[in-house]
């Protein structure tokens, strides 16, 4: 396994929308694999393929007890419901941080480092870094998702200072 080099904002493979896995090769799993070492060495709770530079439809998050981690390949939220308002940050844009407002409840479907199908239903934190990674899979980021002015603001300060990398590691990143 290997540590990964998360992309930062302003990396266009951020921004692109990531394509479907056809089939859960021994690379995807080396890929899953890479992207579970990388997540635990940046002390995030969930990434998307995106955030290391592969344009697939892969992420990991924490698994319901917090003890593992669990692969989802070419996952859709197909309900929801619900709306929840609460502050997120993302590796990707180390140091920002603003509330984000969610559905509160979410159904998935996907398929597992083994290919087979899986559906995951989910509320409160755990539905949030759900929907944070599914928006990395089409080129959205968490400040697309904030009003103008905060998102105008931020982007602003980011232009001028530049991105705090010493701010990475916080408990709630993704
Ligand atoms: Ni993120």
């Amino acid at each position: 396994m290997a540590v990964l080099k998360v992309r930062k904002y302003g990396d266009p493979t951020l921004r692109r929308r990531a394509l479907p896995i056809e089939e859960v090769t021994p690379e995807i799993r080396q890929t899953i694999a890479d992207m579970t070492e990388t997540m635990y060495d940046e002390v995030g709770i969930g990434l998307a393929a995106p955030q290391v530079g592969v344009a697939l439809r892969l992420i990991v998050v924490g698994d319901e007890d917090g003890k593992g981690v669990r692969a989802l390949v070419n996952p859709v939220i197909v309900e929801q419901s619900g709306e929840a308002t609460a502050e997120e940050g993302c590796l990707s844009i180390p140091g920002v941080f603003a509330p984000v407002t969610r559905a509160a409840w979410v159904r998935l479907e996907a398929r597992d480092a083994d290919g087979a199908p899986v559906e995951i239903a989910a509320r409160g934190l755990r539905a949030r870094v759900l929907q944070h990674e599914l928006d990395h899979l089409d080129g959205v980021l968490f400040i697309d998702r904030l009003d103008p002015v905060t998102r105008d603001r931020i982007k602003r300060k980011i232009k001028k200072e530049g991105l705090r990398e010493d701010a990475a590691r916080h408990a709630f990143a993704l």
